[in-house]
């Protein structure tokens, strides 16, 4: 039976992705299988990863440049809204989905493929982005998931490789399960399934363990235009750049980590480790500077958007209509959140210590407590009288 003709497979170089190549071939009846490979900053060489697919039996092998438009498209918007899954995790592994998602479908339409196919098993949340995300953008195309129902254990998935000349990884692999890009690490699997246990130190590498870190405390000044990072340190800084120094800066802290058992949206509970340091200093550099520059209605009804935004990414609905709704609200929003926001980086904590604005709300002739005062204290009198009106009368029914 034939599922597909042509297909664009989302490529990593692991073994599962490898393997579903020739098992697309044999087993699926696809005559082509081109793999793609998106460079999200995850830190590999890619080089190789391009040459393995080859290897593997695909017919064409290419590596996409996605890193400029991952921070500027996705990563700054949720910055924005202050993205944070289940008000913790910074949705690094999240964001990236949607952007790959996209990139196979412009893909498989310059190639004429028939489908595109990803390497993710029936139990994570990333096969609910990669199938909704392609269904959103073109929905003829076919969305072939092998490893989802190829029932095979690890070492039986390593032995089918063999088979078609994929070799079976060289070092011992890793006991964790990692997704890494320039966003930050999602680590899970080994040792962590069990919700008790500590995680063990080695499981780190963009933040530093509190004994390593340094001695001092260090400042850096975020600068945002609009809701949109721009300068560290008085710098203008590109986007990519911004992130990877704010990475190293802060994880230099040990800033950035999240231990958390989080609600996937198949139902499960999982363990997961996350280091995420220049996000995570973003958002709470980002929600300062917001409460400045905005209204308490907006920055109050805006929490709620938030949430909502936040499990939009996590469930795979980044290209749905609600979400598009909610950004043009966050825009909105966006208009005057500009300014610079001070932050102190010490043993593990990232403190806000000052944050100006040209478009700042905060008045202080009217929060003085000193002489200068021009807050009219006696309009707060009908003021209270008016405002808890409702209660006193209330009171008052239930009295007589
Ligand atoms: N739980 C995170 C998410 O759903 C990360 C998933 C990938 N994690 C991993 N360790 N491979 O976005």
């Amino acid at each position: 039976m034939t599922r597909a003709k042509k297909v664009v497979l989302a490529y990593s170089g692991g073994v599962d992705t490898s393997v579903c190549i020739p098992y697309l071939k044999q087993e699926w009846g696809v005559e082509e299988v081109i793999a793609l490979a998106a460079d999200l900053g995850q830190g590999d060489e890619l080089e190789p990863v391009r040459e393995k697919a080859l290897k593997s039996g695909a017919s064409e092998s290419i590596v996409a440049d996605v890193k400029l438009s991952f921070v500027k498209d996705y990563a700054f918007r949720a910055i924005q809204a202050n993205a944070l899954y289940e008000n913790r995790y910074p949705l690094g592994t999240s964001l990236a989905r949607p952007l790959i998602a996209k990139v196979l479908v412009e893909t498989a339409e310059k190639y004429g493929a028939d489908a595109i196919a990803h390497g993710c098993t029936g139990k994570g949340n990333d096969q609910v982005r990669f199938d909704v995300s392609v269904a959103a953008l073109n929905p003829n195309l076919k969305i072939l998931a092998p490893a989802r129902e190829w029932g095979m254990s690890r070492e039986e998935t390593i032995a089918y490789g063999e088979k078609f000349g994929i070799p079976s990884p060289v070092k011992k692999s890793s006991p964790y399960s990692i997704d890494r890009n320039l966003l930050g690490r999602s680590i899970e699997a080994g040792i962590l399934e069990d919700p008790s246990t500590e995680p063990p130190e080695e499981i780190y590498v963009m933040t530093k363990a509190i004994a390593n870190t340094p001695n001092e405390p260090e400042y850096i000044e975020i600068g945002f235009n609009r809701g949109i990072p721009t300068t560290l340190n008085g710098e203008s800084k590109n986007p990519v750049d911004l992130i990877e120094q704010l990475n190293t800066v802060v994880g230099n802290h040990g800033v950035g980590r999240i231990d958390m058992i989080e609600n996937r949206l198949v139902g499960i509970k999982s363990r997961e480790i996350y280091e995420s340091p220049a996000m995570c200093v973003l958002i709470q550099a980002h929600r300062d500077l917001e409460s400045l520059t905005l209204t308490a209605d907006v920055t109050h009804y805006k929490r709620g958007i938030e949430e909502t935004y936040s499990q939009i990414v996590y469930n795979g609905l980044w290209y749905n209509p609600l979400k598009t709704a909610l950004d043009a609200f966050i825009q909105e929003t966006q208009e005057r959140v500009s300014g610079t926001v001070r932050v102190k980086l010490f043993k593990g904590n990232a403190f806000i210590v000052g944050r100006r604005s040209e478009h700042s709300l905060y008045s202080p002739d009217l929060a003085t407590y000193g002489a200068e005062d021009k807050f009219d204290h006696r309009a707060a009198e009908g003021f209270i009288y008016v405002w808890g009106l409702p209660t006193r009368i209330w009171a008052n029914q239930g009295r007589s």
